[in-house]
């Protein structure tokens, strides 16, 4: 798969908008499939052709994009979404098309940029479902959490939560809006064992390491537990070396995602592409 491949859709842009962070992207993006393939103890190929579908097929980002912009034209465009379309949640689709969960659930899902990654995934599996919960706000000036840390994404109408996904992966998923603790406790009750767990909402270290802790017993073995930004405290970190198991971190000088697999099977199933 080339870089190239991987610039086309919307490097202008990009690299006029954001260019260091976007020239970062794309260095994560070159080094992922080996990485991921490391990890996972698939054939690079393999890694790689999951990458490959995602670029090519059904027109993914134009579909993402699509959104956005029908967002933008009714001036609904919140904040900076606090995801995109970009290479560090390719990593996500990846994930779900080499480990073909059947349950996923996440915190934190704002206009929906990870949820669309994870749907589209498995739509492309053809199997699983995406709990997702997320608790909106629409103060521009966003939410200061438990640390003192303030994360300015907001949305212009609580309706818009996962706004940008499109209608036609919608079918695989379920939103429960409320505070990530306890909401998550109910949503893990409901849905029985999970496969993948992916927080992305408050970055505190005591809600991250609660969520972690909370998601943790419902993970089948094998399954993996995905974090979005890991950096910003010790949670991840802590949690993960005391799990006695691989982990690993993408995107950013410090590695913004972190995911670390529960033992006790093996956590790559034989790929059935
Ligand atoms: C960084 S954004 C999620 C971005 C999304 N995962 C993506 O990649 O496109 C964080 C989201 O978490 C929500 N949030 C913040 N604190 C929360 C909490 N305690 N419980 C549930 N959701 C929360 C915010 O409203 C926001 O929509």
């Amino acid at each position: 798969m080339g870089v190239a491949r991987r610039v086309a859709p919307d490097a202008l842009y990009q690299l006029r908008s954001r260019p260091l962070a976007y020239l970062r992207e794309l260095w994560g993006a070159y080094r992922s499939p080996a990485a991921l393939a490391r990890l996972l103890d698939r054939p690079r190929a393999e890694i790689a052709g999951y990458w490959d579908d995602l670029l090519g097929r059904d027109r993914f980002y134009e579909r993402v994009r699509a959104r956005e912009e029908e967002l933008s034209r009714s001036g609904r465009t919140g904040s900076s979404p606090g995801g995109r379309a970009d290479a560090y949640s390719e990593v996500l689709y990846v994930l779900v098309r080499a480990l073909r969960p059947e349950t996923v659930v996440e915190t934190g899902v704002a206009l929906g940029y990870s949820s669309a990654y994870l749907l589209q995934a498995l739509h492309d599996n053809g199997t699983g479902r995406l709990h997702s919960i997320d608790l909106p706000t629409t103060d521009p000036e966003g939410r200061t959490n438990a640390d003192g840390v303030r994360d300015r994404v907001h949305l212009g109408s609580a309706e818009d939560t996962g706004a940008v996904i499109p209608a036609d992966l919608r079918d695989r998923w379920e939103l429960t809006l409320g505070p990530s603790n306890p909401t998550l406790v109910s949503v893990l009750g409901k849905v029985g064992p999970i496969d993948i767990f992916f927080h992305d909402s408050e970055h505190s270290y005591e809600n991250m390491m609660w969520e972690y802790r909370t998601a943790w017993p419902s993970l089948r073995p094998g399954g993996w537990l995905l974090s979005d930004d890991v950096h910003w405290n010790a949670a991840f970190p802590e949690f993960a070396g005391a799990q006695g198991s691989p982990s690993f971190r993408w995107f950013g000088p410090r590695g913004h995602r972190g995911a670390v697999a529960k033992p006790g099977a093996p956590a790559t199933p034989t790929a059935r592409r």
